[in-house]
C-alpha cells in the first residue's frame, strides 16, 4: 500500500499538463490545453487537459482522470507502476511497507534495469559491425528503422563478450540478470553468444529481458531470459511498449506467438501486434490488452497445436470479457504463421483476416459441440457439463445471454434451464461484486451542483458545521456527503488530489464527470462561496419549511410545541431574506 499522503504529495509536485505531452501533443487554449483524444477517434479535439485543476477530460468520450490516471489508462500501467513513473519525473522516492525480502528484491530489481538496459544497448552496438547479422535481418526483410524500433541487437559469438561492457563482469548483477553463467571450474561466461537479441520492454519502456535467435539453423531456435524479480513472463507482451499508440489508432490489438511475428508485421504496416512470450495467453494478459483496446484479435497457426492453444487463450479471457470489448479468433492456413503470411501476401490481405476473425462466442459454441455427439441425450448432457465452468467464468452480460441462448438451441433445452444447469446466477457471478455503476438513481441537480463547487474547492469541506452536515443527510444527497466526509480534515486541496482519494469511492465516477463540466465553466472563489453557502440555505429552507407546515397543520398543541413554532417562523423569515439577497442558490 502506498500511503495516501505520498501520493497527495505527489500530485502537488506533478504536473499533468507534461505528463500528458509527453504522449499526445497538447495546444493551449485558453486557460486549458487541448488534444484530440487519444481514447476514441476524433478529427476536432475534444480532450481538454486543466493545469489549474490538474485531471484531463474528454468531452467527446468521457474519458477523464489525474496524472495517476492518465499513464493507467494511456501507458496500460497499473496503480502503482503509474504512481511509481511520476514518482520517478519529479525524483520523489515511493515508499513502501513491505517484506524485507520483497525489499531486498525491489533492490536487486533497480540494479537489474540498469543492467539490462546497458546489455541492450552493448547488443545493438554490436550489430552495427555483424554483417552476418545485418544480412540475416536483411534476408528476413526487416529493415534498419524497424531493427531501430525493436532496439534488436546482436550479441557476438565468444564466452565473455560482456565483460568489455561490465567491469564487474564477475559479480551477481548479470547472473541475477540471466545474462551470464558460472560453469564447474568456477569461470564466468556469456548465455547469449552468436544470436539476434530481441530486447523485451516494459510498458514503462524498461528492458527486462531478451530473447535471442541462432542465425538460421540451430539449437535452441530461441534462448529467452530467465524470469526474474523485473521479468514475469505471464504479465509481459512483447512488442506491446512499441505498439501503445498505434493500437489505439487501429483501434485493435493482434496478438501472435513469436518475436518474429510482431517485428515482420510492424515492417508491413501491422504495427498493432504483440506477442506472448513463449507462454499461453495468461488472464493477465487479456486483462492488460483489454485497457489498451476494444477488440483483441488471437492469432494462431492452423494445426492441432493452434487449436489447442486458442483454446487456452479462450478459457482465460472468458473472466475478463466485459460488455463492449470483443475478443477474436484468427487461425492462419496451415504451415503459416503472421510473419510467412504478411510476407507473401501484404498488409491489406493480413488486414483482410483479421476483419474475418472468428468471434470468441463462436469458438466456444463450435468447441463445446464439437467435442460431443449433439444427437444423443448423452452428448447434450456431456456438453452442458463441459461448459459449465466456463460459462461460470463470464460475468452476466449480454455475451453471456447469447452464448447460453444458443447452447440451449443445440442442447435443445430451455435457455433458464441451462443457465440453472450450469449454476448461473441470475445477475452475475456471486463471488464478483456487482458493477457499481448501474441503477443508481441520478443525482439531483442540487446535488450536483455542490459537487461541482466541491470539486473546484475541497477546502470547502473542511468548514462545514455540523449542522451542515445534518444536512446533507437525505439519500439524494449521499454521494455530497460522502465526498464532504471525505475531504474532512484530508489535506486535499485540488481536484486531482480529490480523485485520488475517491478512486475507490462509489461515486468516483460521478465526481469526475462533475468535474467535466466545471472545465468549461467561468469560476472564482466568491461565486464558488455564494454558491455554496445557498445552497444550505435553500436546504434549510426546505427542512423548516417541512417542519413549519406540519405544525401549522396539526396545530401547536403545547408551551413546546408554541415554541418551536416562534422559533421556525422567525428562522424562515431569516432564511428567505437571505436567499433573497447576498447568497445565490447554485441552480
Ligand atoms: P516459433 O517456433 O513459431 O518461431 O516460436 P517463429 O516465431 O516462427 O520464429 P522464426 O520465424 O522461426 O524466427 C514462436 C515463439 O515460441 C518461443 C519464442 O517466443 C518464439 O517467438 N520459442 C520458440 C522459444 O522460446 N524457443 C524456441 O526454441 C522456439
Ligand atoms: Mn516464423
Amino acid at each position: 500500500m502506498i500511503p495516501q499522503s505520498f501520493i497527495q504529495e505527489l500530485l502537488g509536485r506533478v504536473d499533468i499538463v507534461d505528463v500528458v505531452d509527453r504522449h499526445v501533443k497538447l495546444k493551449r487554449a485558453g486557460a486549458n490545453y487541448l488534444a484530440c483524444c487519444p481514447f476514441h477517434s476524433e478529427k476536432t479535439p475534444s480532450f481538454t487537459v486543466s493545469p489549474a485543476k490538474q485531471f484531463y477530460h474528454c468531452f467527446g468520450c468521457g474519458a477523464h482522470g489525474t496524472a495517476v490516471g492518465f499513464l493507467m489508462e494511456y501507458g496500460g500501467m497499473g496503480f502503482v507502476e503509474a504512481v511509481k513513473e511520476l514518482a520517478q519525473g519529479v525524483g520523489m522516492k515511493v515508499p513502501e511497507v513491505r517484506s524485507e525480502q520483497a525489499a531486498r528484491r525491489a533492490e536487486a530489481g533497480d540494479d537489474l534495469y540498469g543492467v539490462l538496459l546497458k546489455a541492450a544497448q552493448f547488443y545493438r552496438a554490436r550489430l552495427k559491425d555483424a554483417p552476418r547479422a545485418i544480412g540475416y535481418l536483411k534476408q528476413r526483410g526487416l529493415s534498419g528503422e524497424i531493427a531501430r524500433r525493436f532496439g534488436i541487437g546482436y550479441a557476438p559469438d565468444g564466452w565473455q563478450n560482456l565483460a568489455a561492457a561490465f567491469s564487474d563482469y564477475d559479480g551477481p548483477a548479470l547472473a541475477a540478470a540471466g545474462l551470464a553463467k558460472t560453469n564447474e571450474e568456477g569461470r564466468r561466461y556469456d548465455v547469449f553468444r552468436d544470436r539476434i537479441m530481441f530486447p523485451i520492454v516494459d510498458v514503462r519502456g524498461n528492458v527486462i529481458g531478451f530473447g535471442a535467435r541462432v542465425l538460421g539453423e540451430g539449437e535452441p531456435k530461441y534462448l529467452n531470459s530467465p524470469e526474474t524479480p523485473v521479468f514475469e513472463k505471464g504479465r509481459e507482451l512483447y512488442g506491446l511498449y512499441q505498439a501503445r499508440r498505434t493500437i489505439r489508432e487501429a483501434g485493435r490489438v493482434v496478438v501472435v506467438e513469436g518475436y518474429m511475428d510482431v517485428v515482420a508485421l510492424a515492417q508491413h504496416g501491422v504495427d498493432y501486434a504483440v506477442a506472448t512470450l513463449g507462454t499461453a495467453t495468461t488472464p493477465l494478459h487479456v486483462q492488460k490488452l483489454a485497457r489498451q483496446s476494444d477488440e483483441i484479435v488471437f492469432c494462431f497457426d492452423g494445426d492441432e497445436a493452434g487449436r489447442r492453444a486458442a483454446w487456452r487463450a479462450l478459457e482465460n479471457s472468458l473472466a475478463q470479457l466485459q460488455d463492449g470489448k470483443q475478443v477474436k479468433f484468427l487461425f492462419l492456413p496451415e504451415g503459416e504463421d503472421p510473419d510467412s503470411y504478411v510476407r507473401k501476401h501484404g498488409k491489406a490481405a493480413f488486414e483482410a483476416l483479421l476483419d474475418r476473425a472468428a468471434p470468441l462466442s463462436r469458438i466456444l459454441l463450435d468447441g463445446l459441440a464439437g467435442r460431443v455427439d449433439l444427437s444423443t441425450a448423452e452428448g447434450r448432457a456431456k456438453c452442458i457439463h463441459e461448459a459449465k465452468p466456463l460459462l461460470k467464468q463470464m460475468q452476466a452480460n449480454l455475451l453471456r445471454v447469447q452464448v447460453v441462448r444458443e447452447l440451449a438451441e443445440k442442447c435443445r433445452l430451455p435457455p433458464e434451464e441451462v443457465a440453472r444447469l450450469c449454476e448461473l446466477a441470475p445477475g452475475g457471478d456471486r463471488s464478483r461484486p456487482p458493477e457499481p455503476r448501474v441503477a443508481r438513481p441520478s443525482p439531483t441537480p442540487l446535488a450536483r451542483a455542490m459537487l461541482r463547487v466541491l470539486v473546484s474547492n475541497p477546502t470547502f469541506a473542511e468548514r462545514l458545521s455540523q449542522e451542515q452536515r445534518a444536512l446533507l443527510s437525505s439519500p439524494e444527497l449521499a454521494p455530497v456527503a460522502e465526498l464532504v466526509d471525505a475531504l474532512k480534515d484530508s489535506g486535499v486541496a485540488s481536484p486531482a488530489m480529490l480523485f485520488e482519494a475517491t478512486r475507490e469511492s462509489q461515486y468516483a465516477m460521478l465526481y469526475q464527470d462533475v468535474a467535466g463540466e466545471t472545465l468549461t465553466a467561468a469560476e472564482d472563489v466568491e461565486s464558488a462561496q455564494a454558491d455554496w453557502a445557498g445552497a444550505f440555505i435553500q436546504l434549510e429552507l426546505v427542512c423548516v419549511q417541512s417542519e413549519y407546515q406540519r405544525l401549522t397543520a396539526s396545530g401547536a398543541r403545547n408551551d413546546a410545541e408554541r415554541k418551536r413554532f416562534q422559533e421556525l417562523s422567525r428562522r424562515l423569515a431569516e432564511l428567505k431574506g437571505a436567499a433573497g439577497n447576498g447568497a445565490r442558490t447554485p441552480i
